[in-house]
Order: C-alpha cells, then sequence, then structure tokens
C-alpha cells in the first residue's frame, strides 16, 4: 500500500493509514520515498537497535551552497556511528544523568510559576504552544548550554527552519531558508564557544569548549554541531508532545476529568500517554551498512528503511485498546524516545520538565478548555500544532 506523507488527510490524521500499514505485518518498500517503511512495534524498535543499520547521513548537493548545513548535520552526535558516537555521547552524558537533571526542579519549577503568573491577566484565553509549552523547554536548554537569556527569542525560529528540511520534498524557500538559519545558528554558537573560551561558566558550552581547547577529543565544529543539536532537539519534541497530549486529553471529556480531578496521582502517566499516543516524532530513517533482515524482509546494504515511532506506538499486540488514550496505562512501552546507541539523552529532562508543568499548569486553570479548532502543523516527521487556543473560563 502506498501512503502519501504530504498528503493533508494524512497528516490531519495519519493514524488510520498507519494501520493499513502495520496490518502488512512487515517492512514494506516505499517506491516514492525510495525507503523501507517499519510500523509494527517489534520492527520499528528492530531498526533503532540493529547494529547492521546505521545513521549514515549524505551531504546535500551543490557542496558550496550547503556547507554549514552538511557539517552541522554530519558533526553532530545524532548523525553519528560508533566510534565517533560513543566519544561524542561520552562528553555530553554527564550532563544529562538524572541527578544533575533533577537538580534543575527548582529552577523549572520557577518558570512554570513565572509563566502561570504572566498568564494570570484579564485575558479569558491564551496559545498554549507559544505562551506556555515553548518557553518553558526553550528557557531551561539556553540555560544548560549557557545560551543568553536575552537572545533565546532567536532559537525557535533558526530551530523551525532547520527542521522543516527533515520532512520529505522540501521547497527551494525553505531550503533557502534552511541554509541561511544554519549558518546564523553556527556562527552564533561558535561565537560563544570563543567567548566562553576566554571567560568560562558552569554551563554546558564553557565545559565542551575547554575540551575542545585541550585538543583530540572533540573538534571545533563537532561542539558547534552537537550545541546545536542539543538547543534544537532540546525543546522542539518537548513542545509538540505537550501540545499534542493536550489536544487529545481536552478533546475527550472522560480522560479530561480523571486527570483534572487529581493531577498529582496521574500526572507521571499521563505523560507517557500522551507521547505513546501521538508522537512528537514519527520518523528516523536508518542505512544497511550490509544486508540484513529485519521482520522477515531483506535489507540490501545502502538502502533505507525508517522506524515509524507513532505507528508502532498503537500497536495491538503490545496495546490494549492502542486508539485510545488511557492516562493510567502502565506499563507504557511506547518507542517515543526512541532505542538503541541513540536512545534520546534528553529524556529524562523531557520527563521531568512536563512532569512538573502538566499538573500546574492543570491545577492553575482548572476549567481549561479548548477554544475553536487548534491549527496543526503541515507536516508529518515532526508531528505538532502551530496554535492551540484555549479559554480559563
Ligand atoms: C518529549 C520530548 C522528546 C522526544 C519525544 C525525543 C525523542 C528523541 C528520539 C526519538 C531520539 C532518537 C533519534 C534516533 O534514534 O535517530 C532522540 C535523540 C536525541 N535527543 Fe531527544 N527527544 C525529546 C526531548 C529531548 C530533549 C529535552 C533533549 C535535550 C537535551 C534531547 C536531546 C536529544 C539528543 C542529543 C539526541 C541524540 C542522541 C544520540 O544520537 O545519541 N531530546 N530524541
Amino acid at each position: 500500500m502506498m501512503i502519501d506523507l504530504k498528503d493533508p488527510e494524512f497528516i490531519s490524521d495519519p493514524y488510520p493509514f498507519l494501520a493499513r500499514l502495520r496490518a502488512e505485518g512487515k517492512p514494506i518498500w516505499h517506491e516514492g520515498l525510495g525507503i523501507y517503511l517499519a510500523a509494527t512495534h517489534k520492527d520499528a524498535s528492530e531498526v533503532l537497535r540493529n547494529k547492521s543499520l546505521g545513521r549514515i547521513y549524505v551531504d546535500r548537493e551543490p557542496e558550496s551552497d550547503w556547507q554549514t548545513f552538511n557539517w552541522l548535520h554530519s558533526e553532530s552526535i545524532l548523525e553519528s556511528e560508533p566510534p565517533k558516537h560513543t566519544r561524542l555521547r561520552g562528553l555530553i552524558s554527564k550532563a544529562f544523568n538524572r541527578n544533575r537533571i533533577e537538580s534543575l526542579r527548582p529552577k523549572i519549577e520557577e518558570i512554570v510559576k513565572e509563566l502561570l503568573d504572566e498568564l494570570t491577566n484579564g485575558v479569558p484565553s491564551f496559545d498554549l504552544i507559544a505562551d506556555y509549552a515553548e518557553p518553558l523547554p526553550v528557557r531551561i536548554i539556553a540555560e544548560l548550554l549557557g545560551f543568553p537569556r536575552s537572545e533565546e527569542r532567536l532559537l525557535r525560529p533558526w530551530s523551525q527552519a532547520i527542521v522543516k528540511m527533515y520532512e520529505v520534498s522540501p521547497s527551494d524557500l525553505v531550503k533557502q531558508e534552511a541554509r541561511k538559519a544554519a549558518s546564523e545558528f553556527s556562527q552564533y554558537v561558535h561565537e560563544l564557544m570563543l567567548a566562553r573560551k576566554a571567560n568560562p561558566g558552569s554551563d554546558l558550552i564553557s565545559e565542551l569548549a575547554q575540551v575542545e581547547e585541550a585538543g583530540e577529543r572533540l573538534s571545533a565544529h563537532e561542539l558547534i554541531a552537537t550545541c546545536v543539536l542539543l538547543l534544537n532537539a532540546g525543546h522542539e519534541a518537548s513542545v509538540n508532545g505537550f501540545g499534542n497530549g493536550m489536544v487529545a486529553l481536552l478533546n475527550n471529556q472522560e480522560q479530561r476529568k480523571l486527570l483534572f480531578r487529581d493531577p498529582d496521582k496521574h500526572g507521571e502517566t499521563a505523560i507517557e500517554e500522551f507521547l505513546r499516543f501521538d508522537s512528537p516524532l514519527q520518523l528516523f530513517e536508518r542505512t544497511a551498512k550490509e544486508d540484513v533482515e529485519i521482520g522477515g524482509v531483506m535489507i540490501r546494504e545502502g538502502e533505507k528503511i525508517a522506524s515509524l515511532l507513532g505507528a508502532a506506538n498503537r500497536d495491538g499486540s503490545i496495546f490494549a485498546n492502542p486508539d485510545s488514550m488511557d492516562i493510567t496505562r502502565s506499563p507504557n512501552p511506547h518507542i517515543s524516545f526512541g532505542g538503541g546507541i541513540h536512545f534520546c539523552i534528553g529524556a529524562p529532562l523531557a520527563r521531568l520538565e512536563m512532569s512538573i508543568a502538566l499538573p500546574s499548569l492543570i491545577k492553575h486553570f482548572p476549567n481549561l478548555e479548548l477554544s475553536g479548532e487548534p491549527k496543526r502543523r503541515d507536516s508529518f516527521t515532526l508531528r505538532g500544532y502551530e496554535r492551540v487556543e484555549v479559554i480559563k473560563n
């Protein structure tokens, strides 16, 4: 069966299409995209874990136009394979371990309180994305890396211009804006790196700048690419995961009532269910480094296969009533944070942010409701809303 990832009907609700794909029971070749699609939980997980599959970044051409965009990707942790990946992950993992992240709790609570205080004004409605879901992860990741507070507003536009390239067949305008954002963003982080070398702080960029200066373990391009990735990955999926989950919740009276009655009790399982039910990242690609069998299908060396995370998360052989939101679902083995060596390094941070943001929002606005139809972004790989207008009541 053929699905069109750009079809507005597919983007507005991909799950019936993905269910048909999953029903095939094995990876299916998509002629138009030139890639296998793995949709069952077992196959999609296998794609992320199998060591014969890897991330191989192919430079965009012509190289002269795409130079910065290319190295900004090829040199980042996400696009690297061992041993480079192991080295880069080792350098940043300390900053993201559970204890370091837990120590951010008071800071996250302070920002959440500030945001909610700002929203306690005479205005009856607000945009859940721009006014709440977005500022928290942006401020926290900026703080962790030591990105100046006064320039935080630059992050979201740069990030969005770059990630638009991850959708299928981007337009010329999208390409041009992505190249521009890649140049400006890398230039900015390069200058930050130099400033932190001269005048170190206690942030991650300062820490990495010292490693770079010592030589051998980290190059300047690797530092910049990995910091840009962290600044992007550190908020895009969190914003969309929160937005997707809240819209589904507010559209489901029974689940809404259950969570609003006791947000502290159900907060943590609700967040996992938000991420399972409508995953903010839907598709990740791998390339076969050698011939390999996945779900009974032979993937030849050089061929590509995609893990469809959102499709896997609706697999009825793993989840009871997969198409229903159940905020008490436990266990919840969704794969929204990926799996294998690239498993999301920010998962503890994303979980902590959401586990504070969700109950706080509900307690502050116990009558919160959607106002009109939320506006979806016209993309599949990164699935989210542009605007979600809510009424405080
Ligand atoms: C709800 C929020 C989030 C979701 C759903 C999510 C999801 C993912 C997924 C699926 C991957 C694996 C991609 C692959 O296998 O190709 C990944 C990797 C990654 N994520 Fe997240 N992420 C989230 C939040 C964050 C945050 C807050 C950070 C910031 C620290 C972050 C940083 C990263 C990094 C650096 C990688 C690459 C790791 C590697 O290559 O070893 N993510 N994320």
